[in-house]
């Protein structure tokens, strides 16, 4: 064998996700553009920022589901196209509307390649395997045969990655999979979604308001703000200066115990919610942190 190519530029050839000069418009509106992201196999990258920032919309061009306005977008080997197997798709949590009789493990077969149903045992068989595995990977055994509407939101929400996950994706993308979890659910889900990653090599795209649950996991992020974007480790992302620069106005960021918390931005990832505005930037939380309360810069 010979030398080989280096690390970087192994990855860089085989990209996950790579959106180049990638830019998004509605009539006048331009949500981002310029975008150049690579995503390597295995990496986590969050996407966040305020409502109306376009994050739905970027995990909606990787889905074939809507067109960039300029440059390109692949995913998973090609250009991205509507009903690519080799995406995961973890949508928005709805409410599982009351009557319908879906269970656990109907939602999870889903997951599987439609056109390939019916073929016969053998695949038949195959399926069944691959949807039982799916929820034990998501520890769901227990409730997996109930039907959906009796579940808690943390338990559908397993349900829902189990779907992503049991065609085996090369890519995940996620859109606020933690939304109405409560803090033990927003770690279990967190983890199995890292743990996929690392054992099978899954790029994961997750869009989050909320980064504090999945910060010591995340390799990256892409923080987008109004048709401006940062993109970098969250240590070189979620500085006070850099959201300043984003959001136009005064932001802190304070590591609190090993927590981000964010002051002044006004929207959901603020501390004081869109309250934050109105307040002089950080000056009430401040006065609730005693100087002993690990608060390092
Ligand atoms: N198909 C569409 N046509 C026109 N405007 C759209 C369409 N889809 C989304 N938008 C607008 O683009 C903006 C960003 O939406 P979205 O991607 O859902 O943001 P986020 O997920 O960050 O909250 C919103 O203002 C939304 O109304
Ligand atoms: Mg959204």
């Amino acid at each position: 064998m010979g030398a080989g190519l280096p690390t970087e530029a192994v990855e860089r050839r085989c990209a996950a996700v790579k959106l180049a000069s990638a830019g998004l418009a509605f009539g006048e509106r331009t949500l981002w553009q310029g975008l150049n992201l690579e995503i390597a196999p295995g990496e986590f990258v969050a996407v966040l920022g305020p409502n109306g920032s376009g994050k739905t919309s970027l995990l909606k061009v990787l889905l074939g589901q809507l067109a960039l306005s300029s440059g390109t977008a692949d995913i998973a080997g090609g250009s991205a196209r509507a009903g690519n197997p080799d995406i995961g798709y973890v949508p928005q949590q709805k409410t599982i509307d009351a009557g319908v009789q879906l269970r656990g493990v109907d939602l999870v077969g889903l997951g599987i390649d439609g056109h390939r149903w019916g073929l016969g045992l053998r695949h038949r068989a195959e399926r069944k395997r691959k949807v039982r595995a799916a929820i034990a990977d998501v520890g769901a055994e227990k409730f997996a045969y109930a039907p959906l509407e009796s579940m808690s939101g943390g338990e559908q929400q397993r349900l829902r990655v189990a779907q992503a996950l049991v065609g085996d994706p090369k890519v995940l993308l996620c859109d606020e999979p933690l939304l109405s979890l409560d803090l033990a659910n927003q770690r279990l889900v967190s983890e199995l979604i890292d743990r996929r990653r690392r054992t099978h090599d899954t790029a994961v795209l997750f869009v989050t308001h909320e980064i504090n649950p999945i910060l010591p996991l995340v390799d990256r992020v892409l923080y987008l703000v109004d048709g401006k974007f940062r993109i970098g480790t969250p240590d070189e992302v979620m500085t006070s200066a850099v959201l300043s620069e984003l959001y136009q106005t005064e932001v802190d960021v304070l590591r609190v115990r090993g927590r981000l918390v964010v002051v002044g931005t006004g929207d959901a990832m603020d501390v004081l919610g869109a309250a934050g505005a109105q307040h002089p930037h950080g000056a009430m939380l401040s006065e609730e942190l005693p100087e002993s309360s690990g608060v390092r810069s």
